[in-house]
Parts: C-alpha cells; structure tokens; sequence
C-alpha cells in the first residue's frame, strides 16, 4: 500500500465516477481517490461486486453511489451519469476503467471475440465520455482513461486489446484537444502487470508472473494503489496544466526485452577481450 504524499482532503468537495470500479486496478483508484475526500460513484456489471466496495469506501466518510450497467449499452452509460449527479449532485472526475480481455492468437480468434473487447474497452470509453461531457463541462472536470502499454509494441495474444487501447489513446489525445477550451482535461494511465488482479489472472496465469518479473526494471508487479496514487496525482491542482497525456505507471517494462546474451557470457567475453 502506498503511503500518500498528498493530505487527506485535497479533494475533498470532488465526485468521482468509475466505470468498472468495484474490483481489481479500478477499485484501487477509487480508493484512493476515496482516501483523498472524493465522493465516489460506480458503475459495473456486477451489482453485488459494487455494493461491497461501496460499503467499504463509505467507511472512509465519503458518500457513495452505484447503478448496474455495462459500458457497450449508451442508455445504461447515460443513465448511470445521470442518477450519478443527482445523487452527489455533479461529476468532477470521470474514470474509464471498464475492460475486457483474454489471450488469444488473432487467427483464432472471432469477429465477435475482436468486437466484444473493443466494444468493451473502445466504445465503452467513448459512450461514457460523450455522455459525461455535459457533466464535466459544468465542473471543468477531468477524464483518466485507463489505458495499457501492450499496443506500444507487438504484444503477442493481444490483437484485439491492443487495437482498442490504441484507439482509446487517440481518444484521450482527441478529446483533450476538443473540450480543453470547455475547461475539460483529458488523461489516460497506461498501467503494466499490477498484482492481484482479474487481469494479471488472464494475462499471466500459473507461474508465468514470476518469470515475467524478472524482466520488469523494477523486479517486480506494480500495486493497485499505485495506479490509484498516478490517479490521485492527475486529479490533483498538482497536474492542472497536464492533458492529452497518458502517463505509464509499469516499472519500466515496456521499455526493455529480455538480454540477447545472459550476463555471464557478457562477462566472459570482456575478460578475453580485456586479457
Ligand atoms: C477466445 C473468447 C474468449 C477467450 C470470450 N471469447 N473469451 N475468445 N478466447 N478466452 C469470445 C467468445 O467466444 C465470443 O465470441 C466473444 O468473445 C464474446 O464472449 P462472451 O463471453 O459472450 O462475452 P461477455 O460475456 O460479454 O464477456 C466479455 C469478455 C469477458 C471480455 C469476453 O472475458 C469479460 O467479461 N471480461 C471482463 C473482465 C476482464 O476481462 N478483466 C480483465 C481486464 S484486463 P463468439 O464468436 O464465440 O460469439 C485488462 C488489462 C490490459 O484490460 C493490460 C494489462 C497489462
């Protein structure tokens, strides 16, 4: 758990809404957010999922809200907006974290497969922007989408969430552009693996995750409570010149591959080359 450098009440006084917040990296972050004085509102698949990590949030003495829906259906991403601000009353901070993924080799995959994700992570981000909008612009709020880092390489499997992360930071980049003169920010987090997670279930299963740190910078999985810390970072008068940004939160590990050579042939070859 990350100690916060920030005090307890910097926002104090802000909504935030979170698509896909009851569990996993998304919860992380309304915590957080929770931990800072934000109201929180959610929104989910899974009513009992969203009724528990309300219930926990409350005892950090904000006030919370959730309503059932799934992202794909604009009606369900309208009203949940709608019984949001008349609940807590506006929308300041609006959190697209609601995803969907599963490995899969693009020439098994379906049309419906490819669809359902993009629908999911792209459309889903869309619909809840395009509906936010009248909301944020009220309270010259803030967008985080919540994106990945695997389209900024070929990630093998990952056809289908690359192409939608893809398209969600073009919308981030797009609609910073758009609505900044509305006084809306636009930012994404692009998270790396985050332990204890539905996605690191899928993405890393069996002990494949203990492999994979080992080729992370910092040696190992990131927490949620760090995603949740960035986020708290971009809600804060702290990044009130930043939009149109997507900040990675991996450990580095995007930006480096495995060693061609192991280190101890490196060395070898040096003591010869170096008598
Ligand atoms: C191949 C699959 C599949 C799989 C589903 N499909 N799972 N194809 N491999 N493992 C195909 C189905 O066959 C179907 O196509 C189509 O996808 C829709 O599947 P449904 O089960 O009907 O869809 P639905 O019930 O809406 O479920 C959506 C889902 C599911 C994405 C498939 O896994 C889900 O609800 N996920 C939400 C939770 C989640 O994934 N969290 C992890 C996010 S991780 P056909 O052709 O048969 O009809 C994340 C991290 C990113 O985003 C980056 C981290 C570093």
């Amino acid at each position: 758990m990350t100690i916060s450098p920030f005090r307890s009440d910097i926002l104090k006084g802000k909504v935030a809404f979170i698509t896909g917040g009851g569990s996993g990296i998304n919860f992380g972050v309304a915590k957080a957010l929770a931990s800072h004085g934000a109201d929180i509102a959610m929104m989910g698949r899974r009513e009992d999922v969203l009724e528990k990590a309300c219930t926990e949030l409350s005892k950090l003495g904000v006030k919370t809200f959730f309503k059932g829906g799934d992202v794909r259906n604009p009606e369900a991403c309208l009203a949940a907006l709608d019984a949001t601000a008349h609940a807590l009353g506006k929308i300041d901070i609006l959190v697209n974290g609601a995803a969907g993924n599963f490995l899969c080799p693009p020439e098994v995959l379906s049309p419906n497969g490819f669809k359902t994700v993009v629908d999911i992570d792209l459309n889903g981000t869309f619909n809840m922007c395009r509906y936010g909008y009248k909301y944020l612009r009220d309270t010259h709020g803030l967008i985080i989408n919540i994106s990945a880092t695997l389209h900024y390489v070929g990630t093998p499997f990952q056809a289908h969430v690359s192409a939608a992360k893809a398209g969600v930071d073009a919308l981030t980049v797009n609609l910073a552009t758009e609505w900044g003169p509305e006084g809306i920010r636009v930012c994404g987090i692009a998270p790396g693996p985050i332990g204890d997670t539905e996605g690191m279930k899928r993405l890393a299963p069996g002990d494949t995750g203990e492999k994979m740190k080992k080729d992370i910078p910092l040696r190992r999985f990131g927490e949620t409570s760090e995603i949740g810390m960035a986020a708290v970072f971009l809600a804060s008068s702290a990044a009130s010149y930043i939009t149109g940004h997507t900040l990675v939160v991996d450990g580095g590990q995007w930006l480096t591959k495995p060693p061609m050579v192991p280190r101890s042939m490196v060395e070898q070859m040096m003591a010869k080359s170096l008598g």
